[in-house]
This record gives C-alpha cells, structure tokens and sequence, in this order.
C-alpha cells in the first residue's frame, strides 16, 4: 500500500474508533451514583439490578452515593460526567420529574439533557406512621392531622425527592400545607428514626419500608396505588381507606450523561432487560414491593416518556407547593 493510502487507512480507523467511541466496552468497573443515602429505595434497587447487570456486562457496577439537595446533586454529578459510559445514575420520579418544578436553577434538564437507559422498578407510595402513633386507621389519621397540624412531623429526602413529592401532594390535598417537616440526605436514615418514634410520619417508597411493615416497627395507613400490593396484601389502598384522591406512582430508572456512546448504551440496556428478566432478581424486587416493568418501559424511549409525562403532571402542583 502507498503512503498516502496508509494515511487515510489510519485516518479511517481512527474516524470508525471514534464514531463509536466505546471499543469493546466496557473495559473498566462501572459507577452508578445512587442520589440518597445506602438503604433508601434507590439505594436497593440500585444494588439489586446492578448485581445482575454486572455479571452481563463482564465488569462490576460499583455503587456510589452522593446525597444532598433531594437528590439533585448526585444526578448532577452523574450527567455532567464524561459521557463514555462509564459514569451513570438511578434516579426516579423526584430527581427527574419533580426536581424542575421544585429548582428554577437545575444544572440538568431531565427531557432534553440525559440519556435515558430504561425504567428499573415501579415503587408504590405508602403514608406510614410510627407505631404508636395514635391513629389507627387513614381516616383517623386524616382526622387528627386536619385538627391539629402542628401536632405533626412529617420526614422527607429534601426538596424535590420522592417522599417531599408525595407528602407534598398529600398535605395540599388535606389543606394542611405548611405541616412542620424534616429533610434527611435519604428515607433510609428517615426510616431508622420513623422506627424509633422521633418522627410521626413520611410518604415513602415500598421497597424500603414493606419489611418494616411486616415487622410491626412502624404502620402503614395506606398505599397510594389502584390496587393493593402482593408485597403488603393487608394494607388497604388509599380507596379503600377513604381518600380516594391521593394516587400516586413512584418509580426508579438508569440514566447516562447525553452523548453516550451507543455501543455502551445499548449494553446497558440490554443488561437491564436481562436483570428485570432473570428471576432471581425480580424475586427480591418483587418481594419488596417494586412493579416490574413491562419491556416498553425498559426502553430508552419509554423511559423518557414517562420521565416527561410525569413532570407535565406534577409541575403546577409542585410550582405552587411550600418548600
Ligand atoms: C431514597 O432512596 O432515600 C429515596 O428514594 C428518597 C426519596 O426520594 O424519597
């Protein structure tokens, strides 16, 4: 071969390696960052799918947390990484549907500015309650938040986060709006003192609280779904219970920076659809409550829709909620 063929053949590798930018990834561990603090719902979803995913893609997922401001600042961490696939995140219905409305000066935008890798698990939202707390019942509880808000201590993940989201709907709707709160960097630290009767209550996943629930540590008045969960069968649906209007579907999903190779995002997605089929893993998600998702939602591209039209839903609210 001549010189100057040599050169465009060189030119032409180099162009095709670049172009795909991730030559036999991944090569190296992988860091999801988990937004909250370990033994949160992400936390454990994260920890659940990575475990698999890992083993499909031949290198670990190391999980790393980085709390703070509702989450807000692990994702943004995450999204303003090299996109080379090696950075990615699990976040969910606050960190990406929530968190515009609640922040006018997010360094993300959850539509147009990440690439969306698939939904990982549906998390039905239970309002639970220390135990003794004395209300026996949601229309009890109703009953005594609506006479004396004051009374009351609710905890959350910070602005913005899932369990602020759906305390916040929860109160707008009782019209007890201003009801005193307490942010943690997570609900599992806000768990631990829900257990030990430092706080009254909190709106929060079921992946974290369900065996806490079983346990009889604390008690859950409701779920705020269609339909009860296999995962707590005696826990009434916020229908049932009396307060019909308060429905809400939380949900946790992977995302990478935009601009990630596609050769590494499509592993990615293919390690997730094969970590939400392999039945191992759904055993333990499901025994914790998560609804797994259906092969629509695993996709890129239902994941961004759903991830949109969850913030059209929940902006005004949340525009106009107290933070
Ligand atoms: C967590 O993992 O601590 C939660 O997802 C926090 C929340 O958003 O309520």
């Amino acid at each position: 071969m001549k010189k100057a063929a040599l050169g465009l053949a060189a030119a032409l590798t180099l162009a095709l390696a670049g172009g795909a930018g991730a030559q036999g990834y991944p090569t190296k561990p992988i860091t999801m960052i988990v937004p909250f603090a370990a033994g949160g719902p992400t936390d454990i979803i994260a920890r659940m799918v990575s475990e698999n995913m890992s083993k499909t893609l031949g290198q670990q997922i190391v999980i790393e947390n980085v709390a703070g401001a509702g989450g807000t600042t692990g994702i943004t961490r995450a999204l303003t990484a090299a996109p080379d696939g090696y950075t990615i995140a699990m976040g969910h219905l606050g960190t990406f549907s929530a968190a515009p409305a609640t922040y006018p000066n997010l360094k993300y935008d959850p539509i147009d500015g990440l690439q969306a890798i698939g939904l990982a698990g549906g998390t039905p939202i239970l309002i639970v309650a220390r135990k003794n707390l004395d209300a026996t019942d949601l229309k009890g509880f109703v009953a005594a938040v609506k006479a004396s808000p004051d009374k009351f201590n609710e905890a959350h993940a910070g602005v913005g986060s899932v369990s602020w989201t759906t305390c916040t709907l929860l109160k707008g709707q009782l019209g007890v709006p201003k009801l005193n709160s307490v942010a943690y960097r997570g609900t599992g630290p806000a768990l631990n003192d829900l257990v030990s009767g430092q706080i009254d209550f909190m709106c929060d996943q079921i992946v974290s609280v369900a065996e806490q629930v079983k346990a009889g540590t604390i008690k859950a008045y409701a779920i705020a779904s269609a339909e009860r969960s296999p995962a707590l069968p005696d826990v009434p649906t916020t229908k049932e219970a009396g307060l019909p209007e308060y429905q809400i579907e939380a949900w946790n999903g992977i995302v990478a920076p935009k601009g990630t190779p596609k050769e590494a995002v499509d592993k990615l997605v293919a390690a997730l659809d094969k970590a939400l089929n392999d039945e191992n893993t759904k055993k333990r998600l499901m025994d914790l409550g998560t609804v797994i998702p259906t092969a629509a939602e695993r996709t890129p591209e239902g994941f961004a829709a759903l991830i949109k039209r969850d913030a059209e839903k929940l902006s005004p609210a949340l525009k106009a909620a107290p933070k």
